[in-house]
């Protein structure tokens, strides 16, 4: 019998403290949109927002000066805010544009004498206060303060700086008072604006999103997660409409303000908090409520949603997720009002402002008639996400962006056991195999991956805090969090307690682990730090390598190209502390902290049963002979989540030429035997690779041959199971699995597969009844426009501009990038840009879908190279995922002609830079250059393959 066992640092193996990750998209925000575009339109603001006293807006080398640093220095310590703020949801006919004006005090703390004041604000424009002024300071407690000698606004660092005439005294407090203008632009960040159509009539939301660094584009603020602080807020709001913000409404009166009766909204104060979770809405939506052991709790969205019924899903099970957090974490949620709203215009997924949480439509908006079960999924799970953040990020909040990885990691992990809460039935904790550690190691994998966590000091503009938002802060600690050893519920509850309202860094999260560990007396090989810093402070992950033959196991720094050069060294060598659990020949072997064990005989091992560690694991031949031949007689001995590992090992490794590729391709020969979504969907991942290096080559043909054979049988399964589609598998997972067995039976060309979704889509064009079912629907739009032509494209197109719910225009939006035809693909890259076309938040991923379909690929990344220069300054960070776009252009890539593009793109648009996306500008060449090499490596290899394969 085989053992678990444990080596350290130099040979070790491990599967402890690793597992589950949440379902993190790649969020790279950037803020450069909001710069550049200041620039242009801080002169035609209404109000003076000029410059006083002092010469400076300089993009020029940094000075010195603490106005040219990004961070605020420690001197002064907001207390309490009084922020009124009134947007126009009328555009102004003279300047065209929509604004926003407010006036804000703040009350602060002086901790170090200083003549100095910084305060965040950008693209604010302010009306001069006493001596022409830009801001005015009062003092408390009878001492008079010192007059402001200069003001100006510093655009680079985003600053009003005001220098004073004697010193502020050490903690004394002041009022430090402004009245401002800003513009209420539609860029997705800070004070921003939606609109949509209703009944023919455009209607205007305004609305914000601060995180990471624009709520001081709303008014201005000491802009730092550790500046918490109480604010008072006021909303001006036109008569009928409604104002939200963090906290609950006090009071709503009718006023009249400047010649306009307007109503006045005064919320109570909020906690004591960052100014990134800060959030207000003026709209005229409606909302559904309940309320659950005292806590309010309301949907909000337009009128016409929650009169269908669409929030209701999100109000029934926002409660439990609600409560089962209270219990998890040992603390009741502290506000009295939980609000979530749905927003037409957002540019992330949704954002966990306390107490007042914003979706994009489609991650709140549940419609049986038009959702999907993984839309449903995904609603369940943000929600889960989010309202997770209410504790780890609000009310434990960590110091400094370059923690970022544990906020969202931590919420991308336990979102799974929220969601679990709402949806028993559907497993969800087993997708984070496919959801978070496949997609982690795809990048972390590269040479060009990062640590989780950052260094404080490199970590500074907002563009730099934009990138964190990436995978491998998403995906990565689920992955470092699965085995619950040592994320004991006491440890979370003791650190939730000791650092409530206030801030913490990771380090303190693993004292109150070890704290957990030494009461409980778990046996761990080393201290909680010296494990975790071996994943935390060194990127990438290893290669577990169990040698049956000589019973050695060891680990080696997996790289997906072996000849990438590592430049950045690490302190651990890359080497990680593995823990470990493995079965031998259907026996589960308990997961151990063991030195020196040996694996050996001719039985099969199988190692990181169920994928609780982040490692990938490599056998001798022999082994993985043995392996493949359990998988071609007994598949279901093997757990199914390691059938989904297997293949997905397999593939990698033969990337990496660890193994050959023809002993990847033999684990796909299974799956003709194979039901289950899992290993299913790790095939067609890993074939998608396949698919992007040979559709354009003579492998596709005997490629395309084998692998409509090997699914043939699911679809032929599935069409039985549902009685010839006329029924909805009942399991959660099975029903994505039909999704598959469609999707690939037609694109391997599988004519009753071809002919069942032409057939159901005509019907819809002739009846204008919708026959297809949700889960559905984005495959069978995708085959039968790619089937069609402009007739299908054009129906599709109106369909979209129609559809009532936004979930069912992101299918169509998905699926119209389906068109075989280069000019349908070339108009359709121009709507993205065209906002009244296709909305901001979705121009990214629909130029990526686009690039997807291998008749789009040349032409997205011609579009997005010729017209990159302005992509960038128009679309920003506000409201474009750079990374996204530029992994997603480039990902077809394969050839050295292709590589010359790609640097030349790097080095034409070296001026304007690629925010957000820099990072993924080298991950794309170093992809393509991987390979141009595994082309010519495996082209020969594989093409034999597949043709040996056919033959009968
Ligand atoms: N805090 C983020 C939203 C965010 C991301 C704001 C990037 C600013 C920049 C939020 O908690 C989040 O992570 N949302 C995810 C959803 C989640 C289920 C992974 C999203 O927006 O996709
Ligand atoms: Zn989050």
């Amino acid at each position: 019998m085989g053992k678990g066992f444990f080596i350290s640092k130099a040979v070790g193996i491990a599967a402890i403290i690793v597992g589950a990750g949440a379902l993190a998209t790649i969020i790279a925000l950037s803020v450069v949109y909001s710069q550049e575009k200041a620039k242009n339109n801080d002169n035609v603001l209404p109000t003076d927002g000029g410059t006083t006293s002092k010469p400076p807006v300089t993009t020029t080398a940094p000075s010195n000066e603490p106005w040219d640093k990004y961070r605020l220095p420690k001197s002064l310590v907001p207390d309490h805010y009084n922020v009124t703020l009134w947007p126009r949801l009328k555009q102004n006919l003279t300047t065209g544009l929509f604004i926003f004006t407010g006036q804000s005090t703040v009350e602060f703390v002086c901790a170090e004498e200083t003549d100095l004041i910084l305060i965040h604000s950008n693209k604010l424009n302010y009306t001069k206060r006493e001596n022409n002024h830009l801001a005015s300071l009062t003092s408390l407690g009878g001492v008079k303060a010192p007059s402001i000698k200069s003001s100006w606004l510093q655009q680079v660092t985003q600053y009003l700086v005001l220098q004073l005439d004697g010193k502020l005294m050490k903690d004394h407090r002041y009022h430090l008072h402004t009245d401002f203008t800003g513009e209420l632009a539609d860029d997705l960040g800070g004070f921003y604006r939606s609109e949509y159509m209703e009944d023919g009539v455009k209607k205007v939301v305004a609305t914000t999103q601060m995180q990471p660094t624009d709520a001081r584009k709303a008014f201005p603020c000491f802009d730092e997660p550790a500046m918490k602080a109480i604010f008072h807020i006021t909303l001006i709001h036109d008569l009928g409409t409604v104002a939200l913000s963090n906290g609950e409404e006090k009071e709503s009166s009718n006023v009249n303000i400047e010649g306009h009766d307007v109503q006045k909204t005064v919320f109570q104060p909020t906690e004591k908090m960052s100014t990134y979770l800060l959030a207000f809405i003026v709209s005229d939506f409606s909302f559904i409520n309940n309320t659950i052991d005292g806590v309010l709790i309301r949907i909000f969205a337009r009128t016409p949603a929650i009169a269908a019924g669409q929030g209701d899903y999100a109000l029934n099970k926002t409660g439990p997720i609600l409560k089962f957090f209270e219990k998890y974490y040992n603390s009741s949620y502290p506000l009295p009002k939980s609000d979530q709203i749905a927003l037409p215009d957002f540019n992330a997924g949704a954002m966990e402002n306390w107490g007042l949480i914003t979706y994009r439509e489609t991650a709140l908006l549940y419609d049986e008639t038009f959702s999907s079960n993984s839309n449903k999924q995904r609603i369940a799970t943000i929600i889960a996400h989010e309202l997770a953040h209410m504790w780890f990020g609000n009310l434990v909040t960590l110091r400094w962006w370059n923690d970022l990885w544990l906020n969202e990691g931590f919420a991308s992990y336990v979102e799974y056991l929220g969601a679990h809460e709402a949806e028993p039935e559907w497993n969800v904790k087993d997708l984070i195999v496919l959801s978070d550690v496949h997609r982690v190691f795809a990048v972390d994998a590269l040479a060009s991956s990062h640590p989780l966590s950052s260094k404080e000091e490199d970590i500074q503009k907002p563009a730099q805090i934009s990138e964190l938002f990436d995978a491998i802060s998403y995906s990565k600690v689920t992955s470092l969090t699965q085995n619950n050893k040592l994320i004991s519920l006491f440890s979370l509850q003791t650190y939730l307690a000791e650092f409530a309202f206030g801030n913490a860094g990771y380090t303190d999260l693993w004292s109150h682990l070890q704290m957990a560990v030494d009461a409980t007396g778990t046996d761990i090989p080393e201290t909680v730090s010296n494990i975790m810093n071996t994943w935390v402070l060194q990127m990438g992950f290893p290669v577990v390598t169990v040698n049956t033959s000589t019973g050695i196991i060891s680990q080696k720094h997996f790289l997906l190209d072996p000849d990438s050069e590592v430049t950045t060294p690490s302190i651990y060598n890359y080497e990680w502390i593995v823990p470990i659990k493995w079965m031998k020949t259907e026996t589960i072997q308990h997961p151990k902290w063991l030195k020196n064990e040996s694996v050996s005989g001719s039985d099969w091992v199988l190692a990181n049963i169920n994928v609780v560690g982040y490692y990938r694991v490599n056998y001798d031949q022999g082994n993985w002979e043995r392996l493949l031949g359990v998988l071609s007689t007994n598949h279901v001995a093997i757990p199914v989540i390691n059938r989904a590992q297997l293949v997905d090992d397999a593939f990698n490794l033969a990337r990496a030429k660890i193994i050959s590729t023809v002993l990847a391709l033999r684990t796909t020969k299974y799956l003709n035997k194979e039901r289950e979504y899992m290993p299913w969907e790790s095939a067609v991942g890993n074939l998608d690779f396949f698919y992007l290096m040979f559709d354009r080559s003579e492998v596709y043909g005997p490629m395309q041959d084998y692998l409509r054979n090997q699914v043939t049988p699911l679809f032929t399964h599935y069409k039985s199971l549902t009685d010839n589609w006329k029924n909805v598998p009942v399991g959660h997972m099975d029903q994505y699995n039909q999704v598959n067995a469609i999707s690939l039976a037609c694109r391997t060309g599988l004519r009753e597969c071809q002919n069942l979704t032409n057939q159901w889509f005509n019907q819809w064009m002739e009846t204008k009844l919708n026959p297809i079912h949700p889960n559905l629907r984005s495959t069978v739009y995708c085959n039968a426009i790619a089937a069609g032509g402009a007739k299908e494209w054009e129906f599709a197109w109106s369909q979209f501009k129609n559809a009532s719910i936004a979930i069912e225009a992101d299918k169509l939006r998905y699926a119209l990038a389906c068109t075989k035809q280069p000019w349908l693909l070339n108009r359709y890259l121009e709507y993205t840009l065209d906002p009244n076309m296709i909305r901001k938040q979705d121009a990214t991923s629909t130029i990526v879908y686009i690039a997807n379909n291998v008749i789009g690929q040349s032409l997205a990344w011609d579009f997005v190279r010729a017209r990159w220069s302005y992509i960038f300054t128009q679309y920003g960070g506000g409201s474009f995922s750079f990374s996204n776009l530029v992994n997603g252009v480039t990902e077809r890539f394969s050839t050295e002609y292709e590589l010359q593009q790609l640097k030349q793109f790097k080095e034409d648009n070296a001026e304007v830079g690629f925010g957000s996306g820099t990072l993924a500008v080298d991950q794309s060449i170093e992809r393509t250059i991987a390979n141009i090499k595994w082309i010519a490596e495996n082209k020969q290899n594989v093409l034999d393959w597949f043709k040996a394969e056919e033959k009968p």
